[in-house]
């Protein structure tokens, strides 16, 4: 079996993070979002896989290369325009061959893998195989009316007044059959050649498609609140024994408590550290409060601050910042109180940034 990655795509509601880099590399418990999930397909035993790319396209091949560090081979495919998932199964159509394959929505996390429904599809062999969730609100996923034993009646993207609550997952499993409907639909009202339609076509001919309730946690990344719940969901799972602080400095009058992993060359200075906690290599925190639930990459500075349920990208500087929250650093970012309060406040924020500020 081989894999579709898709990580192309505009990635629009994840501005202002997304106009200097991929949607699929924001770091979640500093791993990126596209890792995780190519972690997953080597862990079914997929060796090729097609990434679909396009505008962060060089970002994304530094980032995970040839893919033989992960035991995978990975051949980049360029899309000049996100013009819909279905568009992308099109595209890699020479790659893919004859071939049964995975397509995995590359901004979606699974964390507990996917080896069950690879060995389901592998066993049956529908023609496509879909992962479903429940979710509260499903207007904003593709959803899938199912019948009991499984196979799918109908599904339709992000309908205002869904017929069920399953949303589809971004994993689906496809036979070479797939490549027949995506080649015989039509862009939707939105302008894309929508997966959704392909697997209702399939429907439509009668072919069999079915569905699996995926028992696992599942998040799609694209949004900055659902990146945050990720990002503790994952630290959640790390285990930080002392041994993963190996290379780390931690003076004597610092105090850690619980699961937290600190990078080769990561200092810790008069801090007090809670976990579940991640500290990149070569990061420096002095006289600050850190956790729990954060993520702070490589190369940054803390001082003074109080930071904790948080993304902090690669080599941003926080100084005397008390209580950050449920906040999300570029990367070189630098946020800090000013020294003396009549020196006013400067701001050099990017488009699309949110920022509180004290009254
Ligand atoms: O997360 C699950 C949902 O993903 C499903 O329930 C929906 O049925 C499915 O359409 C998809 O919806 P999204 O609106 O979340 O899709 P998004 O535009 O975020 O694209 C998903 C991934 O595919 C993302 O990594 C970007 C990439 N992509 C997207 C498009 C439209 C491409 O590589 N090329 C594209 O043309």
């Amino acid at each position: 079996m081989k894999a579709l990655v898709l990580s192309g795509g505009e990635g629009t509601r994840l501005r202002p993070f997304t106009y200097s880099m991929a949607k699929q590399l924001v770091p979640v418990a500093n791993k990126p979002v596209l890792v995780h999930c190519l972690e997953n397909l080597r862990d079914i035993g997929v060796e090729d896989v097609g990434v679909i790319v396009g505008g962060h396209a060089a970002q994304i091949e530094a980032t995970v290369g040839d893919g033989s560090q992960m035991g995978l081979r990975l051949t980049y495919i360029r899309q000049e325009a996100p013009l819909g998932l279905a568009h992308c199964v099109a595209l890699a159509a020479d790659f893919l061959g004859d071939d049964d394959f995975v397509m995995y929505l590359g901004d979606n996390i699974l964390a507990d893998g996917i080896t069950e429904a690879a060995e389901v599809f592998r066993a049956t062999r529908p023609d496509a195989q879909v992962l479903v969730t429940k979710v509260s609100d499903p207007r904003q996923y593709g959803v899938a009316e199912v019948d009991q034993d499984g196979s799918v009646l109908r599904l339709v993207e992000k309908p205002s007044t869904p017929r069920s609550d399953l949303a589809v997952i971004g994993v689906y499993f496809f036979t070479s059959a797939v490549h027949a409907a995506a080649r015989a639909i039509r862009p939707s009202a939105r302008g894309e050649l929508e997966i959704t339609d392909a697997i209702q076509y399939l429907v439509d001919q009668g072919r069999r498609v079915t569905a699996r309730e995926y028992d696992g946690y599942w998040k799609d990344t694209g949004k900055i609140d659902d990146l945050l719940e990720c990002n503790r969901e994952i630290l959640s799972r790390i285990d930080g024994r002392p041994a993963q602080r190996a290379g780390a400095e931690i003076d004597a009058e610092s105090v850690i408590v619980g699961p937290v992993v600190l990078g080769p060359g990561a200092r810790v200075v008069r801090s007090t550290l809670t976990g579940p906690l991640v500290i990149g290599p070569g990061s420096v925190l002095m006289g600050s409060t850190v956790g729990p639930y954060t993520a702070i990459g490589r190369d940054c500075v803390l001082e003074d601050t109080g930071v904790r349920d948080s993304i902090i990208l690669e080599g941003a500087a926080l100084q005397n910042v008390r209580d950050l929250r449920g906040c999300v650093i570029g990367r070189w970012a630098e946020v800090r109180t000013p020294g003396t309060p009549d020196t006013g406040r400067q701001l050099i924020i990017g488009d699309h940034t949110r920022a509180e500020v004290m009254a």
